[in-house]
C-alpha cells in the first residue's frame, strides 16, 4: 500500500521537490558562517523551540547549519532525539571546560544538513569552574573557530539565565534573536535583556548585531496579544520580524518523538511559519553581505 508519510519524507530530503510542493524557488548557495544565539533570560518563551525548528528550516533549505544545545536543562538535545543521559560525555560541558575540541562532539541528527553538539546537566558546573579559567567570557568563541567555516549557521540555544554560558554565547555570537510571547510583562522582561546585550557590545564583542525580534505562542484571537505585538512593532520597528510563530499544539508534541516540527507534522502551521522565519532570516542576511 502506497505510504503518504514515507513517500513525503523521502521528497523532503531532497530539497528542490520539498520547494515545489511549497511553491517556493529553491535558493542559491551563499556562504556566510554566522553563529545566531537564541535568547531571553525569561523562561519557557519559545527559545528551544525556535532554536530546534529556525535550524531544521534552514538545513531544509539547503544550509549547514549546527545547532548547540547551551542549556543545562538539554531540552533541544532531546527535542532532537538525542539521550542526554547517553551523550558519553561529549557535550557543549566538556568543550567548556577544554577537555574536548569541539569538533569531537559533533552529532548528525536526522536532517542530513543539520548537526548539534549536544548538552548535559553538568553544564551547571562549568558556571563555577569557568570562574577561574583566563578569558572564561570568550572560552566558546574560540572553541568553535576550528569549526565555524563548516557551517553556513549556528545556532546556539541559550538557556533562560544571564549567567557565564549565556555571555559565553553571546560573546560568541555575530547575532541574537529574541523569541518574545506576547503577554503583559514581555517587553518589561526585554529591557534587562537588552541591558546585557549592550553590556557585551560595549565590552568583549562590539561586533554583537541583534538579528530580531521573533513573536511566539502568538493567538489573533486574544486582545493582549495583539496589543504587545503592536507595542512591539512601534518601539522595535522592522527589527521585530514579519513572520509570527502562531501557537500550535502540534508545535509543543514534536520534541516529544524526538523530531523539528518539519519531520512531525509537515502540512501544521507551526512548519510554514518556521519556514518562513528561516527565509526572513536568509534574505536579511543575503541583503546586508550585499
Ligand atoms: N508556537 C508554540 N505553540 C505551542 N506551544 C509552544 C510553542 N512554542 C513553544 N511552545 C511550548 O511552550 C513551552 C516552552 O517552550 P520552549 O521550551 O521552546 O521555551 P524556552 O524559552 O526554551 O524555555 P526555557 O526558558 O525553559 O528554556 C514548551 O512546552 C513548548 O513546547
Ligand atoms: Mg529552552
Amino acid at each position: 500500500m502506497w505510504n503518504f508519510r514515507g513517500t513525503f519524507f523521502a521528497l523532503l530530503q531532497n530539497y528542490h521537490y520539498f520547494c515545489l510542493i511549497i511553491g517556493q524557488e529553491p535558493r542559491k548557495k551563499n556562504d556566510m558562517g554566522k553563529i545566531i544565539a537564541i535568547a531571553n533570560q525569561k523562561g519557557g518563551v519559545g527559545k528551544t523551540t525556535t532554536a530546534i525548528n529556525l535550524a531544521a528550516s534552514l538545513a531544509v533549505l539547503e544550509k549547514n547549519v549546527l545547532i548547540i544545545d547551551a542549556d543545562p536543562q538539554a531540552n533541544t538535545t532531546s527535542g532532537l532525539n538525542f539521550d542526554p543521559e547517553n551523550s558519553d560525555h561529549r557535550t557543549l560541558y566538556e568543550i567548556l571546560i577544554g577537555k574536548l575540541g569541539a569538533e569531537d562532539a559533533l552529532i548528525q541528527t536526522e536532517l542530513p544538513k543539520l548537526h548539534m553538539i549536544p548538552s548535559h546537566i553538568n553544564l551547571v558546573g562549568a558556571e563555577i569552574e569557568l570562574l577561574d579559567v583566563k578569558e572564561r567570557e570568550s572560552v566558546l568563541k574560540k572553541a568553535l573557530a576550528s569549526i565555524k567555516d563548516r557551517y553556513d549557521f549556528i545556532i546556539i540555544d541559550c538557556s533562560p539565565s544571564l549567567g557565564l554560558i549565556t555571555v559565553n554565547c553571546l560573546t560568541a555570537a555575530d547575532s541574537v534573536m529574541i523569541p518574545v510571547q506576547p503577554e503583559f510583562f514581555a517587553l518589561e522582561g526585554l529591557a534587562k535583556l537588552i541591558q546585557t546585550i549592550r553590556l557585551v557590545q560595549n565590552g568583549i564583542n562590539p561586533e554583537l548585531a541583534i538579528e530580531g525580534f521573533v513573536v511566539t505562542m502568538f493567538d489573533g484571537r486574544t486582545k493582549v496579544h495583539n496589543q504587545v505585538v503592536a507595542q512591539l512593532r512601534e518601539h522595535f520597528k522592522d527589527m521585530v520580524f514579519d513572520t509570527v510563530i502562531t501557537r500550535s499544539i502540534r508545535l509543543s508534541e514534536a520534541p516529544s518523538y524526538g523530531k523539528p516540527i518539519i519531520l512531525y507534522d509537515v502540512m501544521n502551521n507551526g512548519t510554514a511559519n518556521y519556514m518562513n522565519l528561516a527565509k526572513e532570516v536568509l534574505d536579511k542576511n543575503e541583503a546586508s553581505n550585499g
